[in-house]
């Protein structure tokens, strides 16, 4: 028998953004079966599409609430071991409540719920039942911000005094100003998708890659909002002030209306001894910047890189890894967790940025909408 990690997949499927990267991810490093999924509400095509990636159909169930009872039904060492959470929004609490009550260990996608009271009830359960629970923060996986992270905790630009997190995109501006488009896409609904498009979507991920790399917790905000339409209930765009602990203070600005721009993703930390800067569409390079030196760039896979960097390289420098190795690195890390490996806790992210991240989103709302005034998290 395998002694593979058993995987099951809920969402994701032929028809999904997310799916494929998901899937890529888990089969990087031979550590998971995909043993069970429910790919989507209609049953025919969950079968129709596990015949397609050529997986057994005979765990492929009608829905989750049958896929877990049958589950719990076959004897532990045939069981699902981890089941990762690829639908919208809206179905990322209800299903992860009760993996996690059911004893199941969780990988989820973000934003981790729709609202704070929903995470911090998740959180109650993780703690209670201590299953392993990852939060799919994708970027955190890349090999040169966790050299970022080493560096700045190792004091290499001194104390942080501002930071600034970038995220741009452009996909929802045809979308926006078509109003049959407007009201059909589920990240417009926020009875899908929460109280927040572009905060909630992208603007999480900036905030959270901001307190990952920098090791500090935002402590308050200021964030203004647009709309663009009456009728449109979901942010699309803005722009939040950050104060961090002391004086550090810094920007982040989300778009899904930055026309024509794709996944612009960049994030800069300034110190009072140095820079240091990296951006998603390359990723395999990180900047340092000194006063009155030539900039620095540091690359994957070479021997002054940390060891948690070197553990998320699988080739020698030069070779160029990117999202689907980020993800991987993530799957990676939750398999060594769940088989009570020793790791680095920032493997991967997990509940403490889920609820931190479901607190940025309902503060910046807040904030905008109470008149663009200042909010502690
Ligand atoms: N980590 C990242 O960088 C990243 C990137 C993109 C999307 N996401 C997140 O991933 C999630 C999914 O996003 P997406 O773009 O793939 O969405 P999508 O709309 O493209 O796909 C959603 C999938 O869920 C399935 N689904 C819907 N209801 C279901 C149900 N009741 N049971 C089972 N399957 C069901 C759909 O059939 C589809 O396969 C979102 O929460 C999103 O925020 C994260």
């Amino acid at each position: 028998m395998s002694n593979k990690i058993r995987w099951g997949v809920l969402g994701g499927g032929g028809d999904s953004l997310i799916g494929v990267l998901h899937r890529v991810a888990a089969s990087m490093f031979d550590k998971y079966q995909l043993t069970g999924a429910v790919f989507n509400p209609v049953y025919e095509k969950s079968i129709e599409f596990a015949r397609e990636i050529g997986i057994p159909t005979n765990r492929i169930y009608e829905d989750f609430d049958s896929m877990v009872a049958r589950e719990l039904e076959l004897p532990e060492n045939e069981r699902i071991q981890v089941f990762s959470v690829l639908t919208p929004n809206f179905l990322h609490f209800p299903m992860a409540k009760k993996l996690l009550e059911s004893g199941f260990h969780v990988i989820c996608e973000k934003p981790m719920t729709m609202n704070l009271e929903e995470a911090l009830e998740l959180e109650a359960i993780q703690q209670k039942n201590n299953n392993i629970f990852a939060l799919t923060h994708t970027y955190t996986g890349y090999p040169m911000i966790r050299q970022m992270k080493k560096m700045i905790a190792e004091g290499a630009i001194g104390e942080v005094q501002k930071v600034d997190g970038q995220y741009y995109q452009g996909w929802i501006n045809p979308i926006i100003h078509d109003p049959e488009s407007r009201s059909t896409t589920w990240r417009l609904d926020p009875e899908k998708s929460g109280i927040s498009c572009c905060m909630g979507d992208i603007g999480v991920h900036a905030y959270q890659m901001l307190e990952f790399v920098t090791g500090m917790d935002i402590q308050s905000v200021l964030a203004d909002l647009n709309y663009l339409y009456e009728d449109n209930k979901m942010d699309i765009d803005g722009t939040v002030l950050l104060r961090l602990g002391g004086n550090a203070k810094g920007v982040l600005r989300a778009s899904q209306i930055a026309t024509a721009e794709e996944n612009n993703f960049t994030i800069a930390v300034y110190g009072r001894e140095g820079t240091l800067k990296w951006e998603q569409e390359n990723p395999n390079y990180l900047y340092l910047l000194k006063e009155g030196k030539p900039a620095q760039t540091l690359k994957p896979g070479h021997e002054y890189n940390s060891a948690v960097s070197l553990d998320g390289t699988k080739l020698p420098p030069g070779h160029p890894e990117g999202i689907f190795d980020a993800m991987g690195n993530i799957y990676k890390g939750v398999a060594k967790a769940i088989r009570g490996q020793e790791h680095d806790p920032m493997e991967f992210p997990g509940m403490r940025d889920g609820v931190r991240g479901m607190r940025f989103i309902e503060t910046v709302v807040a904030s905008h909408l109470e008149g663009n005034i200042w909010k502690s998290l």
